[in-house]
Parts: structure tokens; C-alpha cells; sequence
């Protein structure tokens, strides 16, 4: 009798504790590893256009390194991805004082978010679900929220994640994925050739610290219009760029079409499409990705990797402006991305 093929194994242990790696796959060629620790993408093998699979997003080999490093590599970020100004809000006239991780300010939740914390798995055939508690006060947060996410490959060519939460009080709510997607191949180096289009008429300026200065700024005449597919060396390349070396912007997504995003190698024939029901996208092309080691012996670098954060606006907590990232007590909060997969020519 063939052995049944194990979806969950044993991942490393880290000082959030011991971490599973789960694997899920679609009857297309999709195969996805994801861990208990950040409820993170590991891989994401995809076909190229020779039909051969080709592991699309950076990750490490072990638990540790994942516990070490910056970089946040596949992670889910939360409770509210992106930056928080002082770190802090005021919230029903409370003010919340959160985990500064980044000078006073917080990134990606603060110092443990739920980048470093262990999700609790459970597995189906083609599907994963990870949840976590995260008591009241957590980083600063208020109120008991319970999270959700789900990583689904039901439909073939397609990975959806889905986000849920509640809190018993008002709070705080923006989570994302932060996969770093290189389309020619984990290990293949600059992303440089890849094409990139946004379809955002806007973006949010920053001030102080990567803050957002409040402004919503259409992008007609500017360097950070990236609506028309263009290689990513044209940002890498421009001065306009050059704080953030390279795109490290919030998008303002227009929502015309049901595609938000779409990234494609001509290398690797692989193109993929997001789709999303967030007001923004936060596009990072990997501009402090220091030098380090990845998955089967692939070094790391600058602009090794595009990440395509579906997101609320960073710091929308601060700014009356921007879409509301509160969750009210006992209320759902819920939002899908679909990044989907094929090859095409272009
Ligand atoms: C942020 C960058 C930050 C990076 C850290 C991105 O989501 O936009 O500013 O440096 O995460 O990995």
C-alpha cells in the first residue's frame, strides 16, 4: 500500500515555540508550504510556461531565521500592517499606546506581532486555516481579537487568502501577507525585468519616518504612476525613487477593474494578477532586503523580490481622511486577496 502523502510535519522551534509547515496543493501544479509561525507562505510553486514548477515567493530554511530576521518573509501581518505614527491612536477618546519597533514608531504590528506568533493550523487537502487569540492589550492593542486566515487553492491557478476578526471591544484591524514574490524564480536575483502595472490613479506621500503626510496625490505626470506595464528597473533607476530606493509606496486602488495588480517575467512566461477588495496596495520592491541566506542555498539581496501588500492605508488610524481601519466590538471583519496564476506571452 502507498504511504499516504503527510500534509503537516515538524517545521524548527524558535522562541515563539515549535513550528509546523503545512502544504496544500490545487489539481493545476500549485503547491504551497505555510507555517504555524506568522501563519506565513514558505513557497508557492507554480508552472512555467514549460509546465516545469518554479518556487515564486523567498522564504528561509529554518525556524530561527525566520524568528531573527527582518523582512517579514511570506508572513501574515497584524494586527495592523504598514506604519502607525508615534505608535499610538486615540480611539473612543482612549489613547493607545502600542510596541514602537522602528524609532517611536510601530511596522507590521510592533515588536511581536503576528508575524512572530504561532497560529493554530488546521488542514484540508486543498486548503489551510490558521487562527490565533490575541488578548487584549497585545502590542498595545485594545480588545480580545480573534483572527483568521485562510489560504485556499480551490480554484486552479489561484491562491486566496482570506482575513476574518473579531474583537469584544473597538479596535484596530489591517492585516495583510507580505510575500516577497520573484516570478522568475526564489533564487533568480533582481526582479529588475519583471513588468509591473498598478492600477491606482493615486498614491499617499510620505513625510517623517515613512509616515503618510495625510495627502491623497494622483499620480497623472508622475514618477509613481505605474499604471502601464513597465520594468521594474524604471523605478529601481529614478532618482524620484531614491528615499525608498526604489517603490516602497501606498497605492490608492482604483477598483475599475476586478485585476488591482499585475506582475509578469518574460523569463519564466509567469504572469499573476491581484485581485482584492482592499482600498490600497502597499508595493515594496525590496529596498532594505539586506543580503542573507534563503531557501536551497539562494542568497538574498536588493530588489531580489516584489511584495504586493493588500492593505488599508498605513496610518489611516491617525488620519480622519483615509478609509477606517477600526473594528467595532462584535463586528466581522473579513477581506480576500486572489493572486492568480498563468503563463502567458507578452
Ligand atoms: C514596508 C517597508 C519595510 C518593509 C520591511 C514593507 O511592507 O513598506 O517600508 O521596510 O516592509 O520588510
Amino acid at each position: 500500500m502507498p504511504k499516504p502523502k503527510m500534509n503537516f510535519r515538524y517545521f524548527g522551534s524558535c522562541p515563539a515555540g515549535d513550528v509546523m509547515q503545512i502544504t496544500i496543493r490545487d489539481g493545476s501544479g500549485i503547491y504551497a508550504e505555510l507555517l504555524s509561525l506568522g501563519a506565513a507562505l514558505r513557497t508557492l510553486k507554480v508552472p512555467d510556461r514549460e509546465g516545469k514548477t518554479r518556487d515564486v515567493v523567498l522564504g528561509y530554511e529554518t525556524a530561527e531565521e525566520y524568528w531573527e530576521n527582518d523582512g517579514y518573509l511570506g508572513a501574515v501581518i497584524g494586527r495592523n500592517c504598514n506604519r502607525i505614527g508615534g505608535a499610538a491612536f486615540t480611539l473612543n477618546g482612549i489613547r493607545c499606546e502600542l510596541s514602537a519597533n522602528v524609532g517611536t514608531d510601530q511596522l507590521h504590528g510592533g515588536v511581536i506581532g503576528f508575524s512572530h506568533q504561532i497560529w493554530t493550523p488546521v488542514v484540508y487537502e486543498n486548503k489551510a486555516v490558521f487562527r490565533l487569540m490575541s488578548p487584549d492589550g497585545d502590542q498595545g492593542f485594545p480588545g480580545n481579537l480573534s483572527a483568521e486566515v485562510t489560504y485556499s487553492l480551490e480554484t486552479p491557478g489561484e491562491l486566496k487568502i482570506s482575513y476574518r476578526a473579531y474583537s469584544d471591544q473597538d479596535t484596530v484591524v489591517n492585516m495583510t501577507n507580505h510575500a516577497y514574490f520573484n516570478l522568475a524564480g526564489q533564487e533568480s536575483g533582481p526582479v529588475d525585468a519583471q513588468l509591473l502595472s498598478v492600477s491606482a490613479d493615486a498614491y499617499t506621500p510620505l513625510g517623517q519616518g515613512l509616515i503618510p503626510t495625510g495627502e491623497i496625490r494622483p499620480v497623472d505626470g508622475r514618477p509613481e504612476d505605474i499604471r502601464k506595464s513597465s520594468p521594474l528597473s524604471r523605478c529601481f533607476d529614478d532618482p524620484a525613487f531614491a528615499a525608498t530606493n526604489g517603490l516602497d509606496h501606498n497605492y490608492v486602488l482604483n477598483h475599475k477593474e476586478e485585476v488591482s495588480a499585475r506582475l509578469y517575467s518574460a523569463e519564466s512566461g509567469i504572469s499573476m494578477e491581484v485581485i482584492t477588495d482592499r482600498p490600497a496596495m502597499q508595493v515594496y520592491s525590496a529596498g532594505v532586503l539586506t543580503e542573507r541566506k534563503g531557501k536551497n542555498g539562494a542568497v538574498y539581496g536588493l530588489h531580489h523580490a516584489l511584495c504586493l501588500e493588500t492593505q488599508a492605508f498605513p496610518d489611516a488610524v491617525n488620519h480622519d481622511n483615509f478609509p477606517t481601519t477600526v473594528l467595532k466590538a462584535g463586528e466581522e471583519f473579513f477581506t480576500e486577496t486572489v493572486y492568480r496564476f498563468r503563463t502567458a506571452e507578452e
